[in-house]
């Protein structure tokens, strides 16, 4: 059940440039795929910010966060002892699946992925890409880890989809920027069960603005509270 309540930052760590992990002192037990909404601020900016569950474990829950604008920056320059709201956990997350399962990840989109993986009955196939340097390898459980670089710096050079054979999966589970989504579903299209975590602006985070609705069939679905994770046929990408 969604709660605010205030915590303790035990670490907040730069792992390469603009990217950052954010430990704080807490009891849940969020699902993997679940969010939370964020603040350490008064008044501005309005809206707390989403940040997906990286890890909950042992009275932790660390978050990765991209620093994108002021939200995420005033993540960024947050000090240990300092103290953070948090409200959440919210959302579904992800369903679960028997059988063999790949994660796929792009760029700060593997954050969800991180739980996910230590929470799977066995240790998942796991094809993440970045633009350039990679980072938080070390934080999945893997059975295989499979490095994509848009720059050719780290593990192939190219799209981390051009790795993925979707037909060896029984379910495979994926988060990062929409092109990416997009051409996983084509590439996952009757071969195999896809479901992609979403992302969208949020203001409420609980279902009751619509803020976060995007279409799905001739309807809407909020990434919020319907989400975010969805099967990959349920929504447009
Ligand atoms: C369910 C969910 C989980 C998320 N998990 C993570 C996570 O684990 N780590 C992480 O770094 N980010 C995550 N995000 C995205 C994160 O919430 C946004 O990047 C953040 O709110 C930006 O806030 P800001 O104040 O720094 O930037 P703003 O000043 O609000 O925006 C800066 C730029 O980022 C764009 N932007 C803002 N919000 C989003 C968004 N939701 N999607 C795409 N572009 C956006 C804006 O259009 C603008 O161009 C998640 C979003 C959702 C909905
Ligand atoms: S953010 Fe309000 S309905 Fe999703």
């Amino acid at each position: 059940m969604a709660s605010e309540q205030k915590v303790k930052i035990l670490k907040n760590t730069e792992l390469v440039p603009g990217v950052g992990k954010l430990v704080v002192s807490c009891d849940d037990s969020p699902l993997p795929g679940q969010f939370y909404m964020l603040r350490a601020w008064e008044r501005e900016p309005l809206l707390s910010r989403p940040i997906s569950v990286g890890r909950a474990d042992q009275g932790e829950l660390s978050f990765y966060y991209l620093v994108k604008g002021k939200g995420t920056r005033l993540l960024q320059a947050l000090k240990e002892e300092e103290s953070l709201l948090l409200f959440g956990p919210l959302g579904k997350g992800f369903p679960k699946e028997e059988g063999s399962v790949a994660l796929v990840g792009g760029g700060i989109g593997i954050a969800p992925l991180i739980e996910l993986s230590h929470r799977l009955p066995a240790a998942p196939d796991v094809y993440v890409g970045f633009l350039d340097t990679p980072y938080a390898l070390e934080a999945f459980r893997a059975q295989t880890l499979a490095v994509a670089t848009d720059s050719g710096r780290v593990g192939h050079k190219g799209f981390v989809t051009e790795l993925l054979k979707p037909e060896s999966f029984d379910a495979v589970y994926a988060c990062g920027p929409t092109p990416m989504l997009s051409a996983l579903k084509k590439l996952c299209e009757g071969k195999t069960r896809l479901y992609v975590s979403l992302e969208a602006h949020m203001a409420c985070g609980v279902g009751a603005c619509l803020g976060c609705a995007v279409p799905s069939g001739d309807s809407y679905v909020r990434v919020c509270k319907d989400g975010p994770v969805f099967l990959a046929e349920e929504v447009e990408l």
